[in-house]
């Protein structure tokens, strides 16, 4: 395959990455953007193989062995990638995007290390007939301990992520709350000076125990940046990681000169920090403290607001609920991570076709981070078909609430708590839809335990709320049923 070939194939697949993005953006061409990224890499896979030929004759060493490993590590990697997609579930596609990153992060590492060792196998330099190290040209360091040092934290930091996005286990750095000390700041800032100064000796030197010092102290930032982040505020570490991982792999695409690693690195570093941008609009975080891993909760609050008391509340039955929707004439629903949990996204949608049959105006109101991934309420409403026009985003919709007769919130906590308007509160400054203003409140949920925060929810003990305890699923197809 010839280099003019390669290029213009990597080419056609960068096109038909920014097609997949373009298609990302709507639920309606997802489908068609997800077809796109599949084709894009397609071909992305096999013009690397051509080029790993194309190399190998440049370099008279046999193609076909090298062949083994690439398919092996394809096959593998592949495999792994698609059954553990096949197998996830909706509600933890979070973990593994966290754990996809730290696979791009660590693979980062890995080949910038292979080309501090050896930078002539991947042609970067001749190599020297004697057989000593030949010096890697200036700008080729700096990128690839760029490369390393950004791939080190989204490694470390994703693996942080991806243990406080489960929730299952005990290790304190891996739980929800915020681990933070005193002087975090200011040890985050010394060690991010040591890695300054350790890439600009690295660079001087090109000595490969400094180049392994700037990885490991990477790994331990990335710790450090991801922990004092708490409950509401992961979406954002989220976004923020993926844009992270892309820019490690653009490093390393400057550092091999391969076009394609440097645009579609570019092109999820750019959309993950437009993203993350996004995020902290949405949740009223400052954009520069959420990249310097500073925006965690205040841990005190967190864990005060988190003390459940016992307080009394009205409940109902599903009955009573489905009497109060069907008398109503305006209902907002508001779903939540807990629809997701149960899977009821059908069942609403039935209820939500009853309502309409009485004549009941019926909107769905989508909070930017509800559920555990972005967009994540959306596409559980469009896997159950529910009209896009019944589907208001929540600056569209905030507004509507004061007026709305009922509003239901199924399965939904934090993006409906009013603490977000309290002073000192974790989530202070959140927008939140404000579901609180509607005439009547339906909430239903399992028990009285807190949401992702950690915090409790006035909401809950408002005069007019309605609590309808049990699965979403069972309690709305219990509703069904009984809206006459
Ligand atoms: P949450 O605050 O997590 O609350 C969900 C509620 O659903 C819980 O209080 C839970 O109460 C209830 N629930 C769970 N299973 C249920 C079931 N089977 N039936 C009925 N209810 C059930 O959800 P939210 O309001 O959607 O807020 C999302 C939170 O996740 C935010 O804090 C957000 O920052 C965070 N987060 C979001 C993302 C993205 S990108 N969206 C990523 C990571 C984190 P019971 O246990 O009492 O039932």
């Amino acid at each position: 395959m010839s280099m003019n070939l390669i290029a213009l194939l990597y080419l056609v697949a960068s096109v038909c990455f920014i097609q997949a993005l373009k298609g990302l953006s709507h639920p309606t061409t997802s489908i068609r953007g997800n077809l796109f990224g599949m084709v894009g890499m397609t071909i992305a896979v096999l013009t690397t193989v051509g080029l790993i030929h194309q190399q190998a004759a440049d370099l008279n060493v046999s193609f076909s062995e090298g062949l083994g490993y690439v398919l092996g590590a394809l096959v593998v990697g592949g495999g792994a990638g698609a059954i553990m997609a096949k197998r996830v579930e909706m509600t933890k596609m979070p973990e593994l995007v966290a754990f996809m990153h730290s696979m791009i992060g660590l693979a980062a590492v890995f080949i910038a290390v292979a080309v501090v060792a050896e930078p002539y196998a991947f042609q970067i330099v001749p190599k020297p007939a004697d057989g000593s190290l030949p010096a890697i040209p200036v700008g080729n360091l700096l990128e690839l301990s760029l490369g390393a040092a950004i791939g080190a934290i989204t490694f470390s930091g994703s693996v942080i992520a991806f243990g406080k996005l489960s929730g299952k286990y005990k290790f304190r750095l891996f739980q929800g709350a915020p681990v933070v000390f005193q002087g975090q700041h200011m040890l985050n800032l010394v060690l991010g000076l040591a890695l300054v100064a350790l890439i600009g000796t690295f660079m001087a030197t090109q000595r490969m125990d400094l180049f392994l010092a700037l990885i490991v102290l990477s790994f331990i930032l990335g710790v450090l940046i991801i922990i004092p982040i708490g409950g509401a505020d992961m979406p954002v570490v989220v976004s923020m990681l993926n844009s992270y991982s892309g820019w490690a792999a653009a490093g390393i695409g400057f550092s091999l000169n391969n076009s394609m690693l440097i645009i579609a690195g570019s092109l999820v570093g750019s959309s993950g920090a437009i993203l993350s941008y996004i995020m902290c609009k949405a949740m009223n975080r400052s954009f520069f403290n959420v990249i310097l891993g500073g925006f965690g909760g205040d841990a005190a609050a967190a864990t005060a607001g988190g003390a459940q008391q016992q307080r009394n509340v009205k409940s109902g039955s599903a009955d009573d609920a489905a009497f109060i929707l069907g008398n109503a004439e305006s209902v907002i629903i508001v779903p939540g991570y807990g629809l997701a949990v149960a899977r009821a996204q059908h069942a609403v949608k039935e209820l939500a076709a009853k309502l309409t049959e009485k004549g009941v105006s019926v909107k769905y109101a989508i909070h930017p981070v509800a559920g555990r991934m972005p967009g994540h309420m959306n596409v559980l409403l469009a896997e159950a078909e529910v009209p896009y026009d019944q589907v208001h985003e929540m600056e569209d919709i905030n507004a509507e609430f004061g007026q709305a007769d009922v509003a239901i919130i199924l399965g939904a906590n934090d993006v409906v708590n009013p603490a977000a308007h309290v002073k000192g509160s974790p989530i202070y400054g959140m927008p939140i839809l404000e579901a609180y203003k509607a005439k009547t409140v339906i909430v239903n949920k399992r028990s009285m335990a807190s949401g992702y925060a950690g915090l409790d929810n006035e909401l809950f003990y408002m005069d007019k709320t309605m609590m309808v305890f049990g699965d979403a699923k069972k309690v709305v197809e219990d509703m069904v049923k009984a809206v006459e």
